[in-house]
């Protein structure tokens, strides 16, 4: 039994994107004050990640936790190496960008046609043509594009999502020039056997390495999916500091997977991730602090008692 176990073939190194910065604060109705947002991600570009989302260029009335994205872009250190993506959503959103300076767009649908409504106020049709123009723009303009696909593993609306569904989108997106594709279990309902049954069907079209797996933790499932995932060959995971985070257009939505928490398995598990645990876990500590309450993650208060 024990060797059946050890012979399963994990990979010897995995690609965290920090998603803190965006999806940990989009949610939050305190106010982080912009300062506070740049030293945050300034600490966090010191831990050795190589991805940081730093904010999302939507319409502010609609997430006002980051009305402030421009002026965290600008002024935020670059540390070299390091990628400094934002949502778009939008040509106007690319246009802040682009302002901005960002490196990296990422663009944003969903699977299921009433969570993209709520979230992006248009439905998957009408979504395809602006997506199209925000990649091909943000191509030219020589910063390539991300791709997230929502509500894969569940919709909060509708419940199941079609398999059919996600292929298509995925398809569409990658058409559209996106370098790697974020599978996002939006509101934290995925298993490990639901989530091995959907890579299954999505490698057989698309290379392991172009997808990334974006886990929310609301039912306490999203180690588990990781370790499902990282059997199944992927090696790249979005997670937020803390396990801050969640959607404001998907009721019941909580936090991200936490990157102190991914970490530490990975670490265990001999995985190379590249990322100085001391520095990542001053980065959540400044950050608890700030938003003056217990992070979700177990890490984080695991090493506050130690
Ligand atoms: P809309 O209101 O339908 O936009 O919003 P519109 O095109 O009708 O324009 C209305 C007004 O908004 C206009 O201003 C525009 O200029 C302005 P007015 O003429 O009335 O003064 N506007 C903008 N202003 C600034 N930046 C922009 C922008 N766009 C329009 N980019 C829109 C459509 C998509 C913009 C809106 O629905 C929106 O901002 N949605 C974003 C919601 C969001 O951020 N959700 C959370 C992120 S997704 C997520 O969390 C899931 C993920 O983590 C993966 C997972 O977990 O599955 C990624
Ligand atoms: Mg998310």
């Amino acid at each position: 039994m024990l060797n059946s176990i050890l012979d399963k073939n994990y990979p010897e190194t995995v690609e965290i994107i920090e998603v803190g910065p965006r999806d940990g604060l989009q949610n939050e109705k305190e106010f982080v004050s912009t300062e506070d947002k740049i030293k945050w991600i300034n600490q966090l570009s010191h831990t050795g990640l190589k991805y940081i989302e730093v904010t999302s260029f939507v319409n502010p009335k609609w997430i006002p936790a980051l009305k402030d994205a421009e002026e965290v872009v600008r002024n935020i250190e670059r540390v070299p190496g390091v990628t400094y993506a934002a949502l778009v959503p939008n040509h106007r959103g690319l246009e802040r960008a682009l302002e901005a300076n960002i490196d990296e767009a990422s663009i944003f649908m969903s699977a299921s046609e009433t969570h993209n409504q709520k979230n992006i106020n248009k439905s998957i049709e009408q979504t395809f043509p602006i997506l199209q123009e925000v990649a091909k723009e943000s191509i030219a303009a020589g910063k390539s594009v991300r791709g997230y696909v929502s509500t894969v593993f569940g919709c909060p609306y509708e419940g199941q999502v079609s398999i059919e569904n996600v292929i298509r989108i995925s398809e569409t997106l990658f058409e559209m020039g996106v370098r790697e594709l974020s599978l996002g279990d939006t509101i934290g309902v995925a298993t490990p056997l639901q989530v091995q049954k959907v890579l299954d069907t999505l490698l057989r079209r698309f290379p392991a390495d172009k997808l990334a797996m974006h886990f929310h933790d609301t039912r306490g499932t999203a180690m588990a999916n990781v370790l499902s995932s990282l059997e199944m060959g992927i090696t790249k995971f979005d997670s937020s500091l803390g396990g801050l985070g969640g959607c404001p257009y998907a009721p019941g939505a909580s936090g991200n997977l936490a990157t102190d928490d991914l970490l530490y398995m990975l670490n265990g598990m001999g995985i190379q991730t590249n990322i100085q645990t001391d520095k990542l876990l001053e980065a959540a500590q400044f950050i608890q602090e700030k938003m003056n309450k217990t992070l979700p993650s177990h890490t984080l208060q695991a090493c506050s008692i130690a």
